[in-house]
């Protein structure tokens, strides 16, 4: 197969001059506000790789640096991290008439996702798909995926092309209703195209998990949309797969509408003491055990707003990360997450969109969410996060989601360097908050003042470069 090639490597050291924002180091979440780095005149010194070389203040910027050119902006951060994005729901936001998740799913994203069986539609919504992450900052996210192959492939070829990252994979689906039917398949085709698909684009860059931008996960929707027969199946594939850096995707807990929507229906269909059991191998009456286990540290699920606390625990236990969807969640009406309660069971949760049900492609917007409902929940559980918090939701939790910290996330020297060039002034309310916004006398505060203003109050046009391993991405035409 014919790799399409991306952008090239920058060449020669170049160096990025800006108010840098990022959490250093591999932090707790708990401890996230003691490893946050603010450099006011800061300097970010790519190498010809694309690799950060040096971070410190612009006016220390070492000798064997100072010839290198220099690119200035107001802001400078880690690229955005998006941990749960649907691909076939590209045309799929702000669909009103849906109701809450399964009549949602029903009137709404089926119909849309079977559009992807057509070539041509499908390759214009990769482009689509594309040019909307490279708006939003997103350089490296987990996209669930469209059932088509020819779909999975337009993405894959598209963000190749494109320079960014992905992790992805079939959404599966083996049962469902009517609705659905256009995404159903056999057992035994469900298995074999997601072993296509593994074979066919899993680091297809580079041969190697550890390095590639292009990655490959094992997707069901969810416990609904496939059997036991399917599960058991997929922990066989898991067990040959797992050792070559495979993810697995999928959803969890998300919405309990007045007990009989999504997880009265998985605890009715399968008879398992908690839905995560489904996912765990666990999935017989009872939850004896059927299979393996598809849960580990290159497994996130989506939402886990009502989890039981051993759910959150095994979640802990085995690396298995939660992308945090706020913002979806108020638009299915799928409640709140406890977020103290699940940070400290000490599960790594990262950010999500969640498009089309979120009705955001910005990150940062979802954290601005995530702020709002987390200190709008009741009582003693409401919290105000700290900007550094959400910060790491945004960038580093999302690298760490991925198990590709090593590789990016934050700007540690000899990280790949993925940012995002900020200019407040093609976005004059950004540039009226940053600029005119009060600001404490303490300078220490007036630092996460200005950080949370510049997250919460950020909006696309206000980004004016998106890097991928020091390199810019290129948006395809439409
Ligand atoms: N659960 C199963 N499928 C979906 C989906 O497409 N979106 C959301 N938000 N939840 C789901
Ligand atoms: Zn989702």
């Amino acid at each position: 197969m014919q790799i399409p090639s991306g952008p090239a490597a920058p060449g020669r050291t170049r160096v990025y001059r800006a108010h840098i924002f990022h959490i250093a180091g591999t932090p707790a979440q708990q401890e996230v506000a003691s490893h946050l780095v603010s450099l006011p005149d800061g300097a970010l010194v790519v190498d010809a790789d694309g690799r950060v070389a040096w971070i410190g203040d612009f006016a220390s910027l070492p000798a064997e640096h100072v010839d290198a050119p220099v690119t200035r902006a107001d802001y400078l951060l880690p690229g955005f991290v998006d941990g749960h994005v649907h691909y076939p729901q590209s045309y799929a936001t702000a669909a009103h008439g849906g109701g809450q998740l399964l009549e949602w799913l029903e009137h709404c994203i089926f119909p849309t996702e079977g559009q992807f069986a057509d070539p041509d539609f499908a390759h214009r919504a990769a482009r689509y798909f594309t040019r909307r992450r490279i708006a939003a900052g997103t350089t490296a996210a987990m996209v669930f995926g469209s059932a088509f192959p020819v779909a999975q492939d337009a993405l894959y070829e598209e963000t190749l092309k494109a320079g960014l990252r992905v992790v992805s994979g079939r959404g599966v689906q083996t049962v469902g209703p009517a609705a659905a039917s256009a995404l159903l398949t056999g057992e035994k085709e469900a298995i074999s195209m997601v072993a296509d698909e593994i074979d066919r684009w899993h680091a297809v860059d580079t041969g190697d998990p550890r390095t590639a931008r292009v990655q490959v996960g094992i997707v069901p929707r969810f416990s609904l949309s496939v059997t036991r027969q399917t599960l058991a199946a997929m922990g066989e594939l898991y067990d040959e797969a797992r050792g070559k850096g495979v993810y697995f995707h999928s959803h969890l807990n998300e919405n309990n509408r007045k007990g009989d929507g999504e997880i009265a229906a998985v605890l009715g269909a399968y008879g398992t003491q908690t839905y995560l059991d489904t996912y765990d191998g666990r999935f017989e009456e009872g939850s004896k055990v059927g299979g393996s286990s598809l849960l580990g540290r290159r497994s996130t699920l989506a939402h886990a707003v009502h989890c039981q606390p051993e759910e959150l625990a095994r979640m802990a236990e085995t690396g298995t990360s939660i992308a945090h969807c706020p913002t979806s969640q108020l638009f299915l009406g799928s409640g709140t997450m406890p977020w103290r309660a699940t940070v400290a069971s000490g599960v790594n949760v990262s950010l999500g969109t969640d498009i089309g049900a979120g009705d955001e492609w910005l990150i940062s917007r979802v954290a601005g969410d995530c702020y709002k409902v987390h200190i709008s929940e009741p009582g003693d559980d409401g919290t105000a996060l700290h900007p550094a918090e959400l910060l790491f939701a945004a960038t580093l939790a999302g690298a760490r989601a991925l198990d590709m910290e090593h590789a990016f996330g934050n700007f540690d020297p000899g990280k790949d360097a993925d940012f995002l060039l900020i200019d407040k002034a093609l976005w004059e309310p950004l540039d009226g908050m940053l600029t005119m916004g009060i600001r404490s006398d303490d300078e220490e505060q007036a630092t996460l003042e200005e950080l949370f203003t510049l997250l919460v109050g950020l909006r696309q046009p206000a980004i004016a470069g998106v890097y991928v391993q020091g390199r810019e991405t290129i948006a395809p035409e439409l």
